[in-house]
């Protein structure tokens, strides 16, 4: 989704900007610009298509390379086509303001008309450009600075936005706010850098500060001031980002999604350090710890999130139920908050969300705890709006995860439900013998994720023979069905291959008018209660001719009659399963991708972090 940078300091900003830019690619974005302060002017670039294009047009534009104030931005269409017209900065129509804008004004129609009634002309259908024509509107009239002006416009703005704004009259300042998007100060010696997402930021420093929404902040030569939009001073504290640069480059893989899936092992290991204490047979989780008495009191277990990690919230409904007897609901968070959901007495929410800045996983937290449930996050980036907006949490520690195709995030998920499960599963009736076994078989699950990812090649070779067919399902039961999901939506967002997730037996009940000679369907089967109703449906695919590819459990050579491929997983208690069974699915999207000459890391369409509507 759009990307916002900004710079103010002692260096020149086009080259610094563009470095920038090109952090926030993964992101996903249709279109850049940006904006040099300079001698009383404003100089602007902007194109549809890649970074490099600004790069190159920044190189040949001597106007942009002296000045040390600018902004910059990946844009995400939302209102107008992606092109040059409606690229990011904005200028008002005096061409004295820049501006670039994350999310969406909702009363920007409004407002153009209030505009227009002013004599203001716009060039682009933008709703960006309502808003910095009405900063604009506001400094000419009666406005001493370009905060207030801000200030003043955003006061009259319904909907979301995380900015950056410039103006040619005072070119030694950068106004930022935010409300919905997320946005974030680096405060490096000397020089601010202001972005909606730290991997913009490292470069120059680790020390941030994180804007709540309705905060703003105006950086220039003399230091930085934090106030409210309605002009109240905030102190705001300066944090440090714990992710590395080495982390967010691609360590010699090809793509960031093949790194982010080979280092599942490592995440995985990561996730359950200092948790699982293997003596006292105990899940320790610190942050949860103000909240556990009452957690194990919980009646009902709503779980929202969007995507991915929906699919991880639904493998939690197993976990929660099987593991610690909690009733739970999983929502899709889009769904949820305009739903006018029930809230009982001792309700708890679990918010489930990699990047914490999804925009319906954070209105439907914000809906529940208006309604008074307790709010849990599992999230992935520390410091996030929903990490600092739940009562407590479990953050993931799988390092950033810059591939737009969720993957190692699944499997912190998955682990963070899983710990929760059992520690609250142990405090309402799980046996100690029963815990030891699965603390025992939680530890072994890293090295095991390990020898699943040694079979990438014979896997790239199945998705190789396959990846022509258009139309692929998986198929699976109880606590892989999630994973079936999960299986089709990784091959679809980045193979372009339509799939299709569904629980085995529902097949029959129309699904199966599709099969037909050659097509791939995938079973998710490793050994469990409902194993040999999957057999049976796996033998209605082949008698249709569906090419059958299974993913088993290790020892299993009985399906090797049923399959055309099988694909084996080490065995494990079945509500551990999910996180091997995932594993080779994620592998088989990877390679039918790369085989179908896919962009994987940044497919069409997609974005990383979907912060609007
Ligand atoms: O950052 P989040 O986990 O809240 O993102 C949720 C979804 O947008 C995300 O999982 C999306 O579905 C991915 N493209 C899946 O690979």
């Amino acid at each position: 989704m759009c990307g916002i940078v900004g710079y103010i300091g002692q260096k020149k900003a086009a080259g610094l900007l563009i470095e920038g830019l090109k952090r926030l690619e993964y992101r996903g974005y249709d279109s850049a610009g940006l904006c040099v302060c300079g001698e009383g002017t404003l100089h602007v670039q902007k194109s549809p298509g890649r970074v490099a294009a600004i790069e190159e047009m920044a190189g040949a534009d001597a106007s942009l390379q002296a000045g040390t104030v600018g902004i910059a931005h990946t844009r995400w269409a939302t209102h107008g086509a992606p092109n040059q017209v409606n690229a990011h900065p904005h200028c008002d129509d005096g061409g004295r303001i820049a501006l670039v804008h994350n999310g969406i004004i909702d009363n920007y129609a409004t407002l153009k008309q209030f505009l227009l009634g002013k004599g203001h002309t716009f060039t682009s259908e933008t709703d960006t450009e309502v808003l910095v024509n009405l900063i604009g509107e506001f400094y000419e009239d009666g406005c001493q600075t370009l905060e207030e002006a801000v200030q003043r416009a955003l006061r009259e703005v319904n909907g979301t936005y995380g900015i950056a704004v410039v103006s040619a009259d005072e070119p030694d300042k950068l106004v930022a706010a935010r409300k919905g998007s997320p946005l974030i100060i680096g405060v490096g010696d000397d020089e601010y850098v202001v972005a909606s997402d730290a991997a913009a930021i490292l470069e120059h420093t680790a020390n941030v500060i994180y804007l709540n929404d309705n905060e703003m902040v105006v950086v220039g030569r003399d230091g930085m001031r934090t106030m409210t939009i309605d002009n109240v001073p905030v102190t705001k504290e300066v944090q440090q980002i714990e992710w590395s640069l080495e982390e967010i480059a691609k360590g010699g893989y090809p793509h960031f999604m093949l790194k982010e899936i080979m280092e599942q092992g490592e995440v995985a290991r990561q996730s359950l350090r200092g948790r699982l204490d293997l003596r006292d047979k105990r899940v320790l989780l610190g942050g949860l710890r103000e909240v556990a008495r009452h957690l194990v009191r919980t009646r009902k277990l709503i779980v929202s999130a969007c995507g991915t990690a929906w699919h991880a919230g639904l493998v939690g409904e197993f976990l929660f139920e099987d593991l610690a007897h909690i009733p739970t609901e999983v929502e899709y968070a889009s769904e949820f908050r305009y739903r006018n959901p029930i809230i009982e007495e001792r309700t708890v929410f679990v918010a489930i969300s990699q990047s914490g800045e999804t925009a319906d996983t954070l209105a439907a937290l914000r809906e529940a705890e208006e309604k008074g449930a307790t709010a849990l996050g599992i999230v992935n980036v520390v410091g996030s709006t929903i990490a600092r907006e739940t009562d407590a949490g479990v953050y993931l520690h799988a390092g950033p995860e810059i591939g737009v195709a969720s993957t190692k995030a699944f499997t912190g998920q998955v682990i963070a439900e899983t710990l929760i499960a059992l520690m609250l599963g142990r405090r309402r009736f799980m046996s100690q013998p029963a815990m030891t076994g699965y603390l025992e078989a939680l530890s072994e699950i890293p090295d095991k994720i390990e020898r699943i990812l040694e079979q990438s090649d014979d896997i790239r070779q199945i998705a190789e023979a396959h990846c022509e067919r258009e139309n692929w399902l998986f198929l699976g039961r109880g606590y892989n069905y999630p994973i079936a999901l999960e299986g089709a939506l990784k091959l679809k967002e980045i193979s372009y291959i339509h799939a299709e997730g569904l629980p085995a037996a529902e097949m029959k009940h129309g699904p199966i008018a599709l099969i037909n000679d050659g097509m791939p369907v995938v079973f998710v089967a490793p050994r469990c209660g409902t194993y040999d109703k999957i057999t049976g449906n796996i033998e209605e695919i082949r008698a249709r001719k569906g090419k059958v590819i299974v993913v088993a459990t290790e020892g299993d050579e009985e399906i090797r009659r049923y399959s055309d491929h099988v694909i084996y997983v080490p065995d494990c208690p079945v509500p551990l399963s999910p996180l091997l069974t995932v594993v080779p699915l994620q592998l088989m999207a990877y390679h039918a991708a790369v085989a179908r000459g896919c962009n994987v890391d940044k497919p069409r369409n997609l974005a990383k972090s979907v912060t609007v509507e």
